[in-house]
């Protein structure tokens, strides 16, 4: 079968970049990364793809007078490659609400909170002042309202007593390095379905109650 296509879009570090590089490196693996795109130059995540021998591009947000014109040269620069399903992976752009219709179900994020907790920015500090005892990250279709949209795996995790935002951060990220070559996996793999803004895999949906079909522990 062919693989699925990707796009992984970054802003920095590229850990979880790594993680769907390390995926994609077993022939077994039904993807492989066609393409990566980053909006800031010389971050860590640009060198990790040179090294894995991946196209880059750098489209900076800064060369744009609005967001739809950057969101324009986004599309372009990604259609001149075959891609069937974009990535954010640590992303830090906010994309215009037609960019994120035109690419409906074909674009996917990693959020390091159990969503629909904590959406938005610096999630582990808040879980931890919320005094939760449990957090985790979410694999999800994008939707025009961030940090929304149907979720395919989440891996949960404790907050521990005494934790920084640090610790926290890092128990997490361990978990997001599974689950996200995880959910592209089953994507690729044609076990996902959306109904009614639902994940459903091989046709389950998530027990009563729940958010997520998939639940990593
Ligand atoms: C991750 O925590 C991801 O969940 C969030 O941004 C961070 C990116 O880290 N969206 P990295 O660049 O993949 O290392």
């Amino acid at each position: 079968m062919a693989k699925l296509k990707l796009c992984v879009l970054i802003s920095g570090r590229g850990s979880n970049l790594q993680s769907l590089i390390d995926a994609c490196a077993d022939d077994a693996y039904p993807a492989e990364i066609s393409l990566v795109v980053s909006n800031i130059d010389g971050v860590q995540g640009l060198a990790r793809a040179k090294t894995a021998g991946i196209p880059t591009t750098v489209i900076s947000h800064m060369d744009f007078k609005s967001r739809d014109s950057f969101d324009a040269s986004l599309r372009e620069a990604i259609e001149r490659f075959d891609v069937d399903l974009l990535c954010l992976a640590g992303f830090m752009r906010i994309l215009s609400d037609g960019f994120v219709e035109y690419w409906k179900d074909r674009l996917i994020n990693i959020h390091p909170s159990l969503l629909p907790e904590f959406r938005g920015l610096d999630v582990q500090q808040r879980a931890i002042d919320a005094g939760v005892d449990k957090s985790g990250c979410t694999v999800h279709f994008v939707r025009p309202e961030m940090d929304t949209g149907p979720i395919i795996v989440q891996a949960q995790v404790p907050v521990l007593r005494g934790d920084t935002a640090a610790d926290l951060t890092a128990r997490i990220l361990v978990k997001e390095h599974v689950i996200y070559p995880m959910a592209v996996k089953l994507i690729a793999e044609d076990r996902v379905d959306i109904k009614n803004e639902q994940v459903l895999i091989d046709g389950n949906g998530a027990p009563e109650g729940g958010f997520s079909p998939l639940t990593i522990y």
